[in-house]
């Protein structure tokens, strides 16, 4: 991008004057300095000023005080007069243009002349001048104002010093054919007329134009003017911050000029950015041009077709997306005019010029990596399930990856159809690119919430306390209780005060019952129950029941060599001693009762702590002759219970009489 600065751009020799007395009377004065309107018109400009201690007040009623500066557009003389009376000390910047201009018209009034002004009658310099006409004169702005001319005969012509020389012209001309006496005084500023046929000439050799200078500047708005109607692309801007990079994208040659009123620090801004622009063009360039096989590079969409995409890749290098190397099969929705893509080269000449390029392999290295990286994290992930092949599931988690069945969940499912369409949490676990080979996992991912959920359930358990469960388990020592995540143990000793064979005697697989929690051990993961201890305790009642010396009848449960157990109610049981069977001398216990026997016996001893209770059958007889076998008559045969079993008998040997009895 070339870029040209116009010659005579920025301040004029009357904007420059006039600053210039206006910086050095702020700074000189002792006392408060004003100018009568913004000096000039430029918004950074006037800035500076009141940073140099120069303020700006729009009326002299205004100000009581001080020295007030006159801008280069000049004043009506009733201005003048009015500063001289408030004995204000008047500092006159009036451009010596613009000061003809209004001697010119003082001339003309006072020599009997129609005074005519070719301007813009609201501009400050043209009221200004019509205070040196007496406000007698008439202010043409273009042809239509012509009529108001027509009843004159002796008109003297003068120019706002802005004015085009071509309108000026064109009122002359239209004034020599219409009135007797005719006076024309070009007062058109030099400067101005050069900077505008300069921007002319500007205009037509480049593409774009910047004009700069503030949005109220009569002067700069008629260069942008000028600029338009060359047909070139103008822009009009401030200062450098409304500079847009995308502005001069495929353009070559830039033109730059400035009104009369722009400060030479903001064009030297302006100037400085664009050499950056052309800078940051000429890279872009560079690395457009020179794309080689394989490359990645990025580029913003320009069309989107059924065939393809279109990419801009900077400077004048396009580049082009068959289908093909889409991944996505809806491209045409996916992707706008404007997105930011990175592409592989696949060809940088291809077969039209445009670069071949290639999304598909991006997006599929990018899918690796991610994938790569996940696997290393460990990180769960979501994808939805594709299909199902022999041995598993597909799932699409930017490349292909397969589940096998035995990873599909925590138990073996027989149908994986049913997994179709669903989005699973899966965890990868096998990576292999080479092979193009990614294996996940949901049954890790279960597992883990699994264990996960035991633990809170684990934590959440307090022993003594009662909750409700399944009894998912029958065994021959127990029975497994599910507790909401987590499986307890309900141990045979623990289901009945009572004796009990098997588990299933009490307990049904599938039931729901109350346990009470005997303890936790969160370490080991497990939970051991009791469902005896949710009822009462048999112990307590016999306590309540029964005293020393009470007759009590009950089934034989048990004969050791020292004695024979009977149960007195379920869950107790009482220990007749073998010295206890007889008066008469016995050898073996068989000799007197045997198991399923129902005997009468006498309550002789009880030991609260010890759970123990003696019985004796001697003391319920008389002492008789000794014989051998002798049955006692409290003791009759149970036929239905003499199996030798334990059915239906109570608390343990070893519980109830530890080692007291054992001889
Ligand atoms: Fe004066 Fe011309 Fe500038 S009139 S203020 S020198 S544009």
């Amino acid at each position: 991008m070339e870029i040209y600065l116009a010659e005579h751009a920025g301040f004029c020799f009357g904007v420059d004057r006039a600053m210039n007395l206006a910086l050095k009377t702020g700074e000189d004065k002792d006392c408060e300095v004003f100018t009568l309107g913004p000096l000039i018109h430029n918004p950074q400009a006037v800035e500076r000023l009141e940073e140099s201690g120069v303020e700006v007040r729009a009326e002299l009623e205004n100000i009581s005080n001080g020295a007030v500066i006159i801008r280069s557009h000049g004043v009506p003389p009733k201005i003048l007069d009015q500063a001289a009376e408030r004995d204000l000390e008047l500092i006159n910047a009036t451009c010596p243009f613009v000061k003809r201009a209004q001697e010119k018209a003082k001339e003309l009034k006072e020599e009997g002349y129609q005074v005519v002004i070719s301007g813009d009658k609201e501009h400050p310099e043209v009221v200004g001048i019509l205070g040196f006409a007496d406000n007698e004169a008439i202010v043409v702005e273009d042809e239509s104002d012509f009529d108001k001319l027509a009843d004159e005969q002796k008109v003297g012509i003068i120019a706002q010093t802005t004015q085009s020389l071509e309108n000026l012209q064109k009122l002359s001309n239209y004034l020599l054919t219409e009135v007797s006496e005719l006076k024309v005084y070009n007062t058109i500023c030099t400067t101005t007329g050069q900077r505008q046929n300069e921007a002319a000439e500007l205009s037509k050799k480049v593409e774009l134009m910047l004009v700069i200078g503030g949005h109220n500047s009569a002067n700069t708005n008629r260069l942008a003017e000028i600029c338009r109607e060359s047909g070139v692309k103008t822009y009009h801007i401030e200062a450098v911050d409304d500079l847009q990079t995308n502005w001069f994208k495929n353009i070559k040659k830039v033109g730059i000029t400035a009104g009369a009123s722009t400060p030479n620090w903001i064009i030297k801004e302006v100037v400085r950015r664009m050499e950056e622009i052309k800078n940051e063009e000429e890279k872009n360039d560079v690395e457009a041009t020179s794309l080689t096989e394989g490359e990645i590079v990025s580029g913003k969409i320009e069309e989107v077709s059924q065939e393809g995409i279109s990419v801009d890749l900077g400077g004048d290098t396009e580049g082009f997306i068959p289908k093909d190397e889409i991944k996505e099969e809806d491209f045409e929705e996916e992707y706008n005019v404007g997105d930011e893509v990175e592409v592989e080269v696949l060809d940088p000449e291809g077969e039209d010029g445009r670069a071949s390029l290639s999304k598909k392999k991006v997006d599929v290295e990018q899918a690796w990596e991610k994938v790569e990286e996940i696997h290393q994290s460990g990180e769960i992930i979501e994808a939805e399930v594709n299909d199902t092949v022999k041995g598993g599931l597909v799932v699409d988690i930017g490349v292909r990856g397969f589940i096998p069945a035995s990873h599909v969940a925590i138990e073996y499912v027989e149908d994986l159809s049913q997994f179709v369409g669903q989005t699973l949490k899966l965890r990868i676990i096998e990576v292999e690119r080479e092979d193009n080979n990614v294996v996940l996992s949901r049954k890790v991912v279960l597992d883990e919430e699994r264990q996960e959920k035991k633990k809170e359930v684990l934590s959440s358990l307090e022993e003594g306390t009662e909750i409700e469960g399944e009894v998912t388990k029958l065994v021959d020592f127990g029975a497994f209780v599910e507790l909401g995540g987590v499986e307890g143990l309900l141990h045979i000793s623990e289901i009945s005060w009572g004796r009990i064979g098997h588990p299933s005697e009490v307990l049904e697989e599938g039931e729901m019952i109350n346990v009470k929690i005997l303890g936790v051990d969160e370490e080991e993961g497990r939970v051991s129950l009791g469902l005896k201890q949710t009822q009462p305790d048999p112990w307590e009642e016999f306590l309540e029941e029964y005293n020393e010396g009470d007759i009590v009848e009950g089934k034989i449960t048990k004969t050791v060599d020292f004695g024979a157990f009977m149960e007195i109610k379920p869950g107790v049981e009482g220990l007749i001693h073998i010295s206890q069977l007889s008066h008469d001398h016995v050898a073996t216990v068989e000799e007197v009762v045997t198991e399923g026997d129902v005997v009468k016996t006498k309550v002789i001893n009880i030991e609260p702590e010890g759970r123990r209770v003696g019985l004796s059958i001697k003391e319920l007889e008389s002492p008789a002759p000794k014989q051998k076998k002798s049955k006692p008559k409290t003791t009759t045969r149970d036929n239905n219970n003499n199996n030798n079993n334990n059915e239906g008998s109570g608390v343990k040997l070893g519980d109830v009489f530890g080692d007291l009895f054992e001889e």
